[in-house]
């Protein structure tokens, strides 16, 4: 691949690892860890990396064996790159376990330096995310979950806060990186799961310096924009998932994903143009069924995590 333009930031946009700490296989299929591995691999000669993100489900079970498989995972790819390293929670993220051994999420800063964590015990109430900077642009991370919950929501606290974060612009624009995409969901399921407050979270964004979303929760590779209540157009990256890929031809009101693992490339030039790619690997295993739920069976988990 073209290196990045000489002042673009390129991100290596990962989403849906689902790692799990004993090596469980995601819905009786997926080896998460070896999925995690084959992208990685598979991205090994991108060149001019300058952030590595996870925008969710980073674990399936929330235990720190997951997010230690995770961290021990990224944190030198990421390094080796000279490049920062952000982390969100999703919906099948754990609070808990996700602070103890990934803190605020922001592990890696500009040039691949460390962040310093604030480890102080926080209730698992309180969301989860951060602020830094790499090579001049504002990394914001926002916790779009709801503890047992699968869908997402942003309180106005939450919403608050955003804002002023937001309110000064930065250097070069600013990345918001979160799990539930503001965009039409795919599938019942997901619609089930989705964000309930999109619009509340595209107002927040309306006169600031955000060029661009970076989200989750999909399992599949979307692109969007959102129009703020002013007109501006803020294009939302969905990336596809590391643990399975969604079936969007399937029927709406069933669920079916494939064995397949991905990431979304982007380009984020220093005027906040954007340039994105997706990359997927090339297993004998892809393309097999991963899970199929039955309408029936979608209308129960549905009524167990959704809205
Ligand atoms: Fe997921």
């Amino acid at each position: 691949m073209q290196p990045p333009a000489s002042r673009a930031l390129r991100i290596v946009h990962l989403s849906d690892t689902h790692l799990t700490g004993d090596g469980t296989l995601h819905q009786g299929t997926v080896d998460t860890t070896a999925a995690l591995d084959a992208i990685l691999d598979q991205l090994e000669q991108i060149p001019g990396v300058g952030l590595v993100v996870v925008s969710g489900d980073c674990s399936e079970d929330g235990s720190p064996a997951s997010y230690t498989a995770l961290r021990d995972r990224l944190v030198p790819w990421a390094a080796a790159r000279k490049a920062g390293l952000v982390l969100v929670p999703g919906n099948h993220d754990q609070r808990v376990g996700f602070r103890e051994v990934l803190g605020t999420g922001h592990l890696l800063g500009d040039g691949g330096g460390p962040i310093v964590h604030d480890l102080v015990h926080r209730d698992a109430s309180v969301p989860i995310g951060a602020v830094s900077s790499v090579a001049g642009r504002r990394i914001v991370t926002l916790d779009t979950s709801v503890p047992a919950a699968g869908w997402g929501e942003l309180s106005d606290e939450a919403l608050d806060r955003l804002r002023s974060t937001l309110r000064e612009p930065s250097e070069l624009g600013s990345v918001l990186v979160l799990h539930h995409p503001p965009l039409v969901a795919p599938s019942r399921l997901h619609a089930a799961l989705q964000l309930q407050n999109p619009d509340a979270l595209v107002a927040a964004l309306d006169g600031t310096d955000v060029v661009a979303v970076l989200a989750g929760h999909y399992h599949h590779a979307f692109t969007g924009q959102v129009a703020t209540p002013s007109g501006a157009r803020i294009p939302v990256l969905v990336a596809p998932g590391v643990a399975n890929d969604t079936d969007i031809t399937g029927s709406y009101e069933e669920e079916r994903a494939l064995v397949a693992s991905g990431a979304l490339i982007v380009d984020v030039d220093a005027d906040g143009a954007l340039w994105s790619t997706p990359v997927r690997t090339v297993r004998p295993s892809d393309g097999q069924e991963a899970v199929h739920h039955s309408a029936a069976q979608v209308q129960e988990i549905a009524g167990r995590f959704g809205r």
